[in-house]
């Protein structure tokens, strides 16, 4: 071994030791005479200090003269504990330094492109350029370290489950996510494509027809989709199935597994279970299926108010079927500009125009709709708990809009004023999604979760006559305003998974064309089953704090699903296209 001990482990117990040690220059200062080499690997730093002397005292000095940032080094010397006074209480070896009896260059840098232990973070475009000098970043070493350390608590969980992990092909066909694919031609089967999975849905469920009882994978998956900061076009889940199972056996085991995770690399003991909130009432209180629930505000439904009032647009909307509902800030107070520029970005939501009110501190109440309220006045300010300071943003329309929008303001305004959120990890288990949403482009519904989704039970009759009002056997897992999974009860029978997909307009022959091994498979015994996949990058990305999951992952992609390290996607070879039977329809294209 080259060397004896990692830099970050030596402490006072280790003085009097001679150790060699191996890692980067962090930095080489010159103070009074003396020069003060800061070694860097990956446990950490530790001072080396060399004096000018005579003899080989002297040699070493000198040697050490030529040393520059990020050369790799060996060096061989005696722990000592620091002159008194000299301590560093910021480092962990702080209290320690080594005095060198050998150094070598094992390898010299050149001046690298941002400055590894900086104080100052590089540009994000140079990072992932040199992404193994990012990566040497102390702050991206202990990332990919968590990382380690919490898939490994999560594969020890399982493992203690009775879970086998199973890996499952890179190489498929189109498995239904709802996201585009990406191809992979065929040299052998021209004309011929494979898929690369969007997740393992279809082999997971197959693994149950197969009797593995309880599967898992740290899976990789790929979606070609429009990127933003917690997306990636491939990215890692937490990817399990159990059979025999209902909807509680999933979320405790799920629950157990983060509790386990959450103490083991955070030491924070989570409070189990999450609390549960039906999508309606998510729906209905916040706006949205992942509500942020350390943000207090909850919308209120003011229709029935609403109608006693000449406002029209309030009475039109109410008499064309919609609502009328309103989200109380409170503390917060808007200014008209404010009130219009919120206004305006609501239009893309679909929200013609916004209602507001506000309290005085003698009580009054003012507002675009104030004086339509009349003598409700009180009724309304007790409807919305309003209290002096507080506005009031309502909007009118169609259900559907009206909490998309008063969603979409609960976020912007908080995110805005800077709104003080409750700390915590809030996490919440939304349930009972639509089987169905409709597709208003396309004029036809669609499975709002992936097509294998169970109906609930009673809801069946309503699969045919009403599949609006289905409800699912399926369950999203949020943790503080951000989808961390999802997951659902299948469908084991064949002729249900026909009539669900009948449904969502794919005809017999669709259906067996694209899923016919999975139906094939249900034709002999499978039996009843569910899972969940729970977006292993993004969890990482909220448990260590990290701005974008870019950070979380050791060679990302740009929001343009390019990898500047290596340049990927690169164009090929007319050769290579030849052997692939491909032509390209656009003129050949050298570097971008
Ligand atoms: P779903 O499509 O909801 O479900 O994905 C599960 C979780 O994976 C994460 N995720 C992503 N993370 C990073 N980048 C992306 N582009 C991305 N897309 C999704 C999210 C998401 O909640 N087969 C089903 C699960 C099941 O039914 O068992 C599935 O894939 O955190």
């Amino acid at each position: 071994m080259l060397r004896t001990h990692y830099c970050g482990e030596l402490r006072p117990a280790h003085a009097g030791q001679e150790v060699a040690l191996a890692g980067w220059v962090r930095t080489v200062r010159d103070h009074g005479g003396l020069l003060f080499l800061d070694l860097r690997d990956r446990s950490g730093v530790v001072q080396v200090v060399f004096h000018p002397g005579r003899g080989e005292e002297a040699d070493l000095f000198r040697q050490a003269q030529e040393l520059r940032a990020e050369y790799v080094v060996l060096v061989r010397g005696k722990v000592s504990m620091r002159p008194p006074g000299r301590a560093n209480p910021a480092l962990p070896s702080g209290e320690v330094e080594v005095i060198p009896s050998y150094l070598e260059v094992l390898a010299p840098s050149l001046v690298p492109p941002f400055e590894v232990d900086g104080r100052a973070e590089p540009d994000e475009s140079l990072r992932l350029r040199y992404r193994y000098l990012d990566l040497r970043r102390p702050v991206m070493l202990e990332r990919l370290g968590f990382r380690h350390r919490a898939v490994k608590a999560v594969r020890d969980f399982l493992d203690s489950r009775g879970f086998w992990e199973v890996e499952t092909p890179a190489l498929t066909r189109s498995t239904p996510e709802g996201a585009r694919d990406y191809l992979v031609p065929s040299r052998v089967q021209p004309g011929h494509f494979y898929a690369l999975p969007q997740s393992p849905q279809l082999f997971k469920q197959l693994l149950m027809v197969a009797g593995v009882d309880r599967y898992f994978q740290i899976a990789r998956c790929f979606r070609d989709e429009d990127l933003r900061a917690d997306r990636q076009p491939e990215f890692t889940q937490i990817d399990l199935e159990m059979a025999f199972v209902d909807e509680e056996d999933v979320l405790t085991v799920m629950e157990e597994m983060l509790g386990h995770v959450f103490r083991t690399c955070l030491g924070v003991e989570l409070e189990l279970p999450f609390p549960r909130l039906s999508w309606d009432e998510a729906m209905d209180r916040f706006g949205t299926d992942k509500p942020d629930l350390r943000l207090p505000w909850e919308i209120r439904d003011l229709s029935d108010l609403a109608a006693r009032t000449e406002f029209r647009i309030f009475r039109d909307a109410l008499a064309e079927g919609g609502t009328v509902r309103g989200l109380r800030l409170p503390g917060i107070a808007l200014t008209r500009r404010e009130i219009d520029a919120l206004t305006a970005e609501i239009a893309s939501l679909g929200g013609r125009g916004l209602a507001w009110l506000a309290w005085e501190d003698g009580g009054q109440v003012r507002g675009s709709v104030a004086r339509f309220l009349g003598g409700d006045a009180p009724a309304w300010r007790e409807r919305l708990a309003a209290g002096p300071g507080d506005t009031v943003l309502i909007s009118a329309g169609p259900l559907q809009v009206v909490r998309r929008v008063l969603g979409f303001l609960r976020t912007r305004v908080a995110e805005e004023k800077e709104a003080v959120r409750e700390p915590g990890w809030r996490f919440l288990w939304v349930v009972g999604f639509p089987l169905l949403e409709w597709n208003e482009e396309e004029g036809r519904w669609q499975a709002e979760h992936h097509p294998f989704t169970s109906p609930l039970e009673e809801h069946l009759p309503l699969l045919e006559t009403d599949p609006g009002k289905v409800r699912a056997r399926c369950y999203d897992l949020v943790l503080n305003g951000e989808e961390l999974g999802s997951g659902s009860i299948r469908i084991h029978r064949r002729d249900l998974q026909e009539r669900v997909f009948r449904a969502i307009g794919i005809t017999p022959e669709e259906a067996r064309e694209r899923f016919g091994f999975l139906l094939e498979a249900f034709a002999y015994g499978a039996p009843p089953h569910g899972g969940f996949a729970l977006g292993l990058d993004r969890l990482l990305m909220l448990m260590v704090g990290a701005p974008s999951m870019r950070d979380v992952i050791a060679f990302p992609k740009t929001a343009r699903a390019a990898c500047l390290l290596t340049g990927a996607p690169a164009p090929v070879s007319p050769a290579q296209l030849a052997e692939l039977h491909l032509r390209l329809a656009i003129p050949s294209t050298r570097g971008h």
